[in-house]
């Protein structure tokens, strides 16, 4: 096959060389009869193609008229010459021009796309600068974004977007192989609730009533009774959710993890504080191209954070909230605008907006969760934030069939509907604990997005199954 170069890879040390590349019609610029301007995208980058009549090039006037009338996002071929621009270039993300010496279209976009890339790339400033200088310029709502969503897709902020995504994913396995875990695959077809009643999906399994996985929780514990010891699992989570918010999905990406404990429960904290700074740093320091480009649509502070990740207790959390105003209603769990409040006071008070809030009541958390050894009020669990709104939870499980089976029944679980799990326990069970993250929240919070749906490449949320 001919040699291919991507428009990313296309910079001044390649003048003078013949290239071949492909990318979509971003913008077309007829100059005249004998010149036009072709903008070519290739995920981030973009790079000027210029067309001259002329018979030394091989270029003809049918072909620059060619080039003009092609619709914008259509597929084009170009063979050319890298050359150096007399200034430098602003509409291109690439400081070299192709000289093209042959064009092709490979494929026609239709001529009116129902999205103009243009505008759905623009930040919020841009969209009131041009308002306060009397321009008209249409705002791409969510919904429009979402209905045509392999256009939004192409918007740099998007494909940066989901580039952090893959990101964040593959650092979340490196890490935790890197520890001893061990990769799983959990059903997804299950015959009961795994983690409450409500938001669950429920479906038929040959005549025999079934539902989604809301989460890997009883099955990644089994994989610890199973004898692995450690534990980790990357796969789609689904929850009947039925309010609209801005950081809830019907289905998202379940990071999960579970390990056996030792001496503590903290040492799950601490698994939690080693892959949360290695994917900071990893995002930071390798992914600097996709921050910026996020950062030029959706602006955004980089995330603080500490070496070593605050432990806070729930007791002292709502101290905190007592102290600036706000009273928590005592063994309750904290709302939405609490967990925003306690963040910013986090914030203030120790330079961090990652943190772990540890030592939550009992009655606020699922029936697996470790009681406290000292106070069986309190329990053996955590949640982490980001900018004060919640990315994991986590705890110690129960390990003793007898002590899960009182449990489940205090909170009105039918014991028998998860005999299979709690018989597990029976053959001897490792203490241990784990936690669960959110993939689209961790991106969400960490580029400070508003609305997780712009974290998942096409969300289910309580109005959406298409596309
Ligand atoms: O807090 P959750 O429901 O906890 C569990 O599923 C436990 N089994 C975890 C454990 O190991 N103990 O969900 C874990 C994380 C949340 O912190 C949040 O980041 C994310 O999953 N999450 C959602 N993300 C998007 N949409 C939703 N509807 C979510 N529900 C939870």
């Amino acid at each position: 096959g001919r040699s291919w170069t991507g428009i990313g890879d296309l910079d001044e040390s390649a003048a003078g060389r013949p290239v071949l590349i492909r990318g979509a019609a971003q913008a077309i610029r007829p100059v005249s009869k004998k010149m036009a301007f072709v903008v070519l995208r290739q995920s981030m980058s973009t790079v000027q193609c210029v067309l001259v009549a002329s018979a030394d090039a091989g270029v003809s006037t049918q072909m620059v008229r060619f080039a003009t009338s092609l619709s914008k996002e259509s597929i084009v071929d170009v063979e050319g010459v890298v050359s150096l621009p007399k200034e430098p270039l602003k509409a291109t993300t690439q400081q070299v021009e192709i000289q093209v010496r042959k064009l092709y279209c490979i494929n026609r976009a239709i001529p009116t796309l129902p999205i103009n890339l243009e505008d759905a790339a623009r930040s919020e400033a841009e969209f009131e600068r041009a308002e306060q200088a009397g321009e008209k310029l249409v705002r791409v709502g969510q919904d429009t974004r979402l209905n045509y969503r392999a256009i939004d897709l192409r918007t740099p902020a998007n494909q940066a977007i989901f580039r952090i995504q893959c990101q964040v994913e593959n650092k979340f396995r490196d890490f935790l192989l890197s520890m001893n875990f061990v990769g799983i695959h959990s059903p997804k077809l299950i015959s009961g609730s795994s983690e409450g009643g409500a938001a669950v999906f429920k479906l038929q399994y040959n005549g025999q009533p079934a539902c989604l996985a809301q989460s890997p929780q009883l099955y990644k514990q089994m994989s610890i009774c199973g004898g692995f010891g450690r534990v980790f699992e990357v796969g789609p989570v689904f929850r009947a959710e039925n309010s609209n918010t801005h950081r809830h999905l019907c289905e998202f990406v379940g990071l999960d993890a579970e390990m056996e404990i030792k001496e503590h429960y903290f040492e799950v904290c601490d698994i939690i504080d080693g892959l949360f700074v290695a994917i900071f740093k990893h995002l930071n320091e390798n992914c600097k191209k996709e921050l910026e480009t996020i950062n030029r649509q959706y602006p955004f502070e980089h995330l603080k954070y500490l070496e070593k990740t605050l432990k806070l207790t729930y007791e002292e959390g709502i101290q905190m909230l007592k102290e600036a105003g706000t009273e928590i209603e005592p063994m309750s769990d904290l709302n939405t605008e609490a967990e925003k409040k306690l963040g910013r006071l986090v914030k203030e008070k120790y330079g961090t907006e990652f943190f772990i809030l540890y030592r939550y009541p009992l009655a606020v958390r699922p029936f697996y969760t470790m009681p406290c050894y000292d106070n069986p009020a309190y329990s053996n669990s955590f949640d982490v934030f980001i900018r004060g709104e919640e990315i994991i939870s986590g705890a110690q499980r129960i390990h003793t069939p007898e002590l899960l089976t009182k449990r489940a029944i205090e909170c009105g679980i039918d014991a028998s509907t998860i005999a299979s799990y709690i018989e597990s326990f029976t053959y001897g069970a490792p203490p241990h604990g784990g936690f669960g993250v959110g993939l689209e929240r961790v991106v969400m919070l960490f580029c400070a997005l508003n609305n997780i749906r712009k974290t998942s490449l096409f969300p289910r949320d309580p109005q959406r199954l298409v596309p």
